[in-house]
């Protein structure tokens, strides 16, 4: 693959786990997860982590990963490279795993005595990557190697921050968001 093809399949391949954290801005509100607990004077996640926002994300990471197995053949076709087509465990793995990423972040954020909405440059990007592979790894370990394994995690880990960068300035300059990162 020369460098351009590895940048789509990364692109393509990412997509079910980059969507769920914009699809929670959109679908967030109502009832926080922790259900308002704190532990150590801190809470728990806080008022960002809702169920709603969970549920929205998961739902739109799959839908758009199965609308991406629909399109596959003929994207490939016109654009000349191999995409992946996503295993059903993975049609779902990987956006939880993206939501269960950008969960855990919080609860570290809080634990670091971070109030909601603070930054914490590294994590905010590379949270739900992490676990989105994760989860996809456990489910379908030998997809999840052939697929990302090096070339596209390289393409991953370097692109993915700016993308995320530049998609929540997007989001916070539109209003939908309270803060740019
Ligand atoms: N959101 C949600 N549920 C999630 C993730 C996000 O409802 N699981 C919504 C919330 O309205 C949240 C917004 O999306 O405020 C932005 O998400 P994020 O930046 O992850 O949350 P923050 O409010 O910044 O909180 P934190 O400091 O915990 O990241
Ligand atoms: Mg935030």
């Amino acid at each position: 693959m020369d460098v351009l093809e590895v940048v789509v399949v990364a692109f393509w391949a990412m997509l079910p786990a980059y969507v769920p954290n914009n699809a929670a801005v959109l679908a967030g509100g109502g009832p926080p997860i922790d259900g308002g607990r704190a532990w150590r004077g801190r809470r728990l996640l806080g008022d960002g982590k809702t169920w709603r926002g969970t549920a929205g994300g998961i739902a739109a990471g799959a839908l758009l990963a199965l609308a991406l197995n629909a399109v596959r053949p003929s994207v490939a076709d016109a654009v000349g490279v191999a995409l992946p087509e996503f295993p059903l465990a993975v049609v779902v793995a990987m956006p939880a795993g993206a939501m269960a990423g950008d969960i855990l972040a919080s609860f570290v954020k809080r634990r670091t005595g971070r109030q909601r909405g603070a930054a914490f440059p590294g994590l905010d990007q590379l949270d739900f990557v992490a676990l989105a592979l994760l989860f996809s790894l456990v489910v379908a370990p030998a997809w999840t190697v052939e697929t990302f394994w090096p070339s596209v995690l390289a393409v991953v880990v370097v692109v993915t921050p700016l993308l995320h960068v530049s998609t929540n300035a997007g989001a916070y300059a539109l209003g939908l968001k309270d803060e740019p990162w």
